[in-house]
């Protein structure tokens, strides 16, 4: 494909939304008109997610009944978790995730547009309980209990997780990590959500088409192709070597670029300062001192930046949790985004069809079986 073909790929504008913005003016992101510094500062995912859903920021009382009412939902149907027992050891999370959603489409199915929030809150209460429980009878045949009374949705998963309820600042940085994933406006996974959602198709198609696409490494991936990056190496001064040569080599690292940011990725930073908060707390800024280095390096080199992926590889490691992992835990955010969307894509009521331009062959004269060539 030409470079100019690639360039057409990114950039369209190819719907309007009241959503987010993202990367104005090269830099910034704001989730409904709130900057993502101040939503990661004061806000709490929750928050984040009432303010998506609903267009504005919770009051204490419509927060505390979010609460409740997501707490309430965070238990499996019995048909679920025989089928969470079924999946092998060996699948991808993801893949775990995406089975999960789909079935309990078949279990809880929407069967009005009445049903599309409760439906999106379900999803984003239970979603954490799947991938706890698959993982834990998968791994060790235990069935955990995934109705905790943890306050959070960063806790319950956390205390799933690790079987005990995380500390203060992990619990916190877990929490500003799906403020950061939560919502990023048009992007592939999200694109391909409206997509599903404009031919009147239903939440958890939609949600299951958001997961397919967000697997991939040159998107929701990248985070887990980072930390394989950085374990590579030692220290600092390897990852440095380490870099140098395989710029050479033109190699691509996984956490670096953005299609649409230019400057930075307002999320980098933040995520950044918790990476290190919790790395300094454990006694242990080994990886997050490569993470640094390389950041550094891609800087100096390529005039590159960290894109969100990259320092939350150091940060969710720090926090115990399994590679395999953190992209599964950027759908227990994104389904807040992605659902969003599909109420905004049903409210215009319209189907996406893009056109494409043809470069194939012109019209030509149909060939017998018996005179094809090869
Ligand atoms: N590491 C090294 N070089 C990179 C790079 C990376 N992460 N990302 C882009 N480049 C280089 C490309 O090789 C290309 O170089 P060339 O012009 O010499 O061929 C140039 O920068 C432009 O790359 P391109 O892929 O066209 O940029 P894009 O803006 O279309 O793509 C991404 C954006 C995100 C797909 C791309 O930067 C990437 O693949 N990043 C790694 C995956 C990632 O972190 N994804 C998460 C995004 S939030």
């Amino acid at each position: 494909m030409s470079a100019k073909k690639a360039v057409q790929m990114s950039g369209i504008i190819a719907g309007e939304t009241v959503i987010a913005t993202v990367g104005k003016e090269g830099k910034g992101l704001t989730y409904r008109g709130y900057t993502i510094e101040d939503l990661a500062q004061y806000s709490t995912f929750e928050e984040v997610a009432y303010l998506l859903l609903i267009g504005r920021l919770p009051r204490s009382s419509e927060l505390a009944a979010l609460n409740a009412d997501l707490k309430s939902k965070r238990g499996l149907p019995a048909g679920l978790k025989t089928i969470l027992e079924n999946l092998p050891a060996s699948a991808n999370p993801m893949e775990v995730l995406r089975t999960g959603c789909s079935a309990l489409g078949c279990l809880e199915p929407e069967k009005t547009i009445e049903d599309q929030l409760p439906a999106a809150l379900r999803l984003l209460a239970c979603l954490p309980s799947m991938l706890a429980y698959w993982h834990h009878f998968a791994t060790t045949g235990k069935r955990i209990e995934v109705e905790t009374d943890d306050e959070s949705i960063a806790t319950h998963f956390l205390h799933m997780l690790h079987g005990v309820p995380p500390g203060p600042t992990i619990a916190r940085a877990m929490d500003v990590s799906l403020i950061l994933y939560a919502e990023h406006e048009f992007n592939a996974s999200t694109f391909a959500s409206r997509i599903t959602t404009s031919t009147m198709s239903d939440m958890h198609s939609a949600i299951c088409t958001g997961i397919g696409t967000l697997r991939g490494p040159l998107h929701g991936g990248a985070n887990e192709k980072a930390m394989e990056l950085i374990e590579r190496f030692e220290n600092a001064d390897d990852a440095e070597a380490g870099v140098m040569a395989g710029l050479s080599r033109k190699e691509k690292f996984m956490g670096f670029g953005h299609p649409v940011y230019t400057e930075n990725d307002p999320r980098s930073d933040i995520i950044k300062s918790w990476s290190l908060k919790i790395s300094q707390e454990a006694g242990d800024t080994r990886l997050w001192d490569i993470s640094e280095r390389i950041e550094t390096v891609m800087m100096r080199e390529k005039k590159m930046f960290p894109n969100l992926d990259f320092f939350s590889a150091s940060a969710y490691h720090m926090m115990g949790i399994p590679t395999a992992m953190f992209t599964p835990i950027f759908v227990l955010s994104r389904v807040s985004g992605w659902a969003t969307h599909v109420f905004e894509q049903r409210s215009s009521g319209r189907i996406i069809r893009p056109s494409a331009e043809y470069t194939g062959p012109e019209k030509r004269a149909y060939v017998e079986i018996e005179e094809r060539s090869a």
